[in-house]
């Protein structure tokens, strides 16, 4: 997208708007290399080579945070030796290259946060930073009382006893039901693994928030960039009590993708109801 000089050097942190004015008519910047020494004059700062005194500028990208529908099917890593599908795929339409904060299993679907925010990235998933975490997982059969408690309190696992969890039975049906489980740690396959410890087999995990977040109506492959004050509510959460005061978010107000979206491979697949509630 074509832009004042003036704005590109300023944001690209080289001076203030009205030192770059300055730089610019000194004939300092040059654009594919020729100079350029008329204010008002554009470039693309994702296209064009843009120089001062011979140097060429980064350009920040704008920082931003990303609620995906992940599908069942795709993975959180950014590449897969197999080949198979990765999360980043499904955000056609992005520029900013984002990355998943923490991971959801190849063969569990729901809200995944994506950003390229480092430093958001990083608090957000460092174990210290109790991000409650909801799924939504069916299982074969019923649920007794019994195992709905020892979830509740914690289950022994290779890694260590599980912290306490929030579980609830959502609801029943002849084959199948369908338990709401929230905990705040992130241990690999951990949903997974408290239900097969307590005897119960997982058949779909979703899930559905992430601390203030929820999926809402999201269908599956589809996404939507988080509004400024969706981001600075979650900045305040996890830099509270670090000591760290939270930065400028620097991140902007987007566009949403349309509905369905831009990349939205996949939509409305999955099977069931994933968009919905559960049933069994
Ligand atoms: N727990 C799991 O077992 N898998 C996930 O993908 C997330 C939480």
């Amino acid at each position: 997208m074509q832009e004042r000089l003036q704005k590109i050097l300023s944001q690209a942190g080289v001076a203030s708007r009205r030192e770059a004015e300055k730089i610019i008519l000194d004939g300092r910047v040059k654009v594919n290399g020729e100079v350029v020494a008329e204010l008002g004059s554009k470039a693309d700062p994702d296209n064009d080579v843009i120089t001062v005194d011979g140097k060429a500028i980064v350009v920040a990208e704008n920082r931003v945070v990303i609620l995906l529908y992940k599908p069942v099917g795709y993975m959180t890593t950014m590449k897969d030796p197999e080949g198979r599908p990765i999360v980043t795929d499904l955000l056609k339409g992005v520029k900013e290259r984002v990355y998943p904060i923490g991971r959801l299993d190849y063969n569990t679907e729901g809200l995944l946060l994506l950003t390229n925010d480092g430093e958001l990235a990083n608090t957000l998933m460092h174990p210290s930073h109790e991000v409650d975490k909801g799924y939504l997982v069916r299982v074969s059969g019923k649920v007794s009382e019994e195992q709905i408690g020892k979830l509740t309190e914690g289950v022994e696992l290779e890694d260590g006893m599980t912290a306490p969890a929030k579980v609830a039975p959502v609801s029943e049906s002849e084959h199948n039901s369908w338990i709401s489980i929230t905990i705040h740690e992130g241990r690999y396959r951990q949903v997974r693994r408290m239900c097969e410890a307590v005897g119960l087999s997982v058949v779909r995990l979703k899930r559905s928030r992430y601390d203030f977040l929820e999926i809402g109506d999201l269908k599956p492959g589809n996404f939507r960039f988080l509004a400024p004050e969706e981001v600075t509510r979650l900045k305040r959460k996890v830099y509270a009590g670090s000591g760290r005061a939270p930065r400028k978010t620097g991140i902007v107000a987007r566009r949403q993708p349309s509905s369905p979206s831009p990349g939205g491979r996949g939509r409305g697949g999955g099977g069931g109801r994933p968009g919905g509630k559960p049933r069994g």
